[in-house]
C-alpha cells in the first residue's frame, strides 16, 4: 500500500505536505489553480495590502546562482480586488488556499485578514516579514512585542487558522515564534527571505533599484532547517517550513526538523511546476523504502535523536 501523505496542520487536512509558498505564482487566482492542479497541498496567495501597490522599479531579481535575492516592493492588487478575482475561481471550495497579508500595525493586518476571509480563503499567513518594504516588514516583524500585537488583533478578528510568517534576520527566532503563539497563532511559518545584496562589478553599483533585497532559494536551506528545529523545540504549535526547498531530500529533512508542512517557490523557477509532483512521489518511495505507513510519523523525528 502507498503510504498516506496527508497531513493536519492547524486543524486544516492537507492532502500532502507540499506548499506553494507566499509571492511565488500568487498573483492571480488562475495561477494559485494552476499550482493545485500540479499537486500542491495548499497554494498560498501573494501578500495582499488594504491598497493596491505597484511595487519597485526594475530590476526587482537577481539569479545569484545558489539563489535569488528580490526586492518586488510588495507589489500587490490590494485585498479587495483579489477577493474579488478569488470569488470568480470555479472549484475554489476543493482547494486549500491560504491568504497572504501584510501591514504597518495591528489594525491594518486585522483589517486585511478579515477581507481576504471573506473570499473563501482556509487560512491566512501573516507577513510580519518582507525583508525590506518601508513600515511594512521587518520593522514590525523583528519585534516580538508587535508580533504578539498583529497576530492578537488578527486573532480577536477573524476565526480561520492564523499562521505567522517570520524572519530570519533576528538573532532568536525562537523569541519571535514564542510571541506570536502567546499572541494566538495557530502555526509558524520559517522562514521568510533573509537580507542580501548583489552589486554589479562592472556598473559598481547594486543590482537592485532597491539595493537590499530578499534570499530565497537552496543558500538559505541550512539556515531555514535551523530556525524550523529551533522553533520545534520552543512552541507547541505547528511549525510550517519554508526557504530553499528544491528536492524530495528538502521536503524530508524539513519535516525531520519539525515541520509538519513545507512550503516551495524558488525552486518553481528552477524544476518547473513538477517540483510538487517530484516531491511527493520521492516522500512516498522514501516512507515505503523506510516502512513508514504515514508522513506524519516522521515529523520532527530529529529531535532527541
Ligand atoms: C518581497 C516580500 C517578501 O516577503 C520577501 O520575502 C521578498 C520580497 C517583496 O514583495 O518585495
Amino acid at each position: 500500500m502507498q503510504p498516506s501523505l496527508s497531513v493536519t496542520v492547524a486543524g486544516l487536512r492537507l492532502r500532502n505536505p507540499t506548499m506553494l509558498s507566499a509571492g511565488v505564482l500568487g498573483m492571480t487566482a488562475k495561477s494559485l489553480r494552476m499550482v493545485w492542479e500540479a499537486g500542491a497541498g495548499a497554494v498560498v496567495t501573494k501578500s495582499l495590502g488594504l491598497q493596491p501597490r505597484t511595487g519597485y522599479a526594475n530590476p526587482t531579481i537577481v539569479d545569484i546562482g545558489c539563489g535569488f535575492i528580490n526586492a518586488m516592493g510588495l507589489p500587490n492588487p490590494g485585498v479587495h480586488e483579489y477577493i474579488r478575482e478569488l470569488s470568480s475561481l470555479p472549484d475554489r471550495e476543493g482547494m486549500v488556499i491560504v491568504g497572504s497579508v501584510y501591514g504597518s500595525d495591528p489594525g491594518q493586518f486585522a483589517e486585511a485578514a478579515d477581507i481576504v476571509a471573506q473570499g473563501g480563503v482556509k487560512a491566512v499567513e501573516l507577513n510580519v516579514s518582507c525583508p525590506h518594504a518601508k513600515g511594512m516588514g521587518a520593522e514590525v516583524g523583528q519585534d516580538p512585542c508587535l508580533v504578539e500585537e498583529i497576530v492578537s488583533a488578527v486573532k480577536d478578528t477573524i476565526r480561520l487558522p492564523v499562521f505567522a510568517k517570520l524572519t530570519p534576520n533576528v538573532t532568536n527566532i525562537s523569541d519571535l515564534a514564542r510571541a506570536a503563539e502567546r499572541g494566538g497563532a495557530d502555526a509558524i511559518v520559517a522562514v521568510n527571505t533573509l537580507r542580501a545584496m548583489a552589486i554589479d562589478i562592472e556598473a559598481q553599483r547594486p543590482v537592485l533599484a532597491n539595493r537590499v533585497g530578499g534570499l530565497s532559494g537552496p543558500a538559505i536551506k541550512p539556515v531555514a532547517i535551523r530556525c524550523v528545529y529551533e522553533i520545534a523545540e520552543a512552541v507547541g504549535i505547528p511549525v510550517i517550513g519554508c526557504g530553499g526547498v528544491t528536492s524530495w531530500r528538502d521536503v524530508v529533512e524539513f519535516l525531520l526538523a519539525g515541520a509538519s508542512a513545507v512550503q516551495i517557490g524558488t525552486a518553481i523557477a528552477y524544476r518547473d511546476l513538477k517540483v510538487f509532483d517530484e516531491a511527493n512521489n520521492g516522500i512516498s518511495e522514501y516512507l515505503a523504502g523506510k516502512g513508514y505507513k504515514e508522513v506524519k510519523d516522521i515529523i520532527g523525528l530529529s529531535h532527541g535523536a
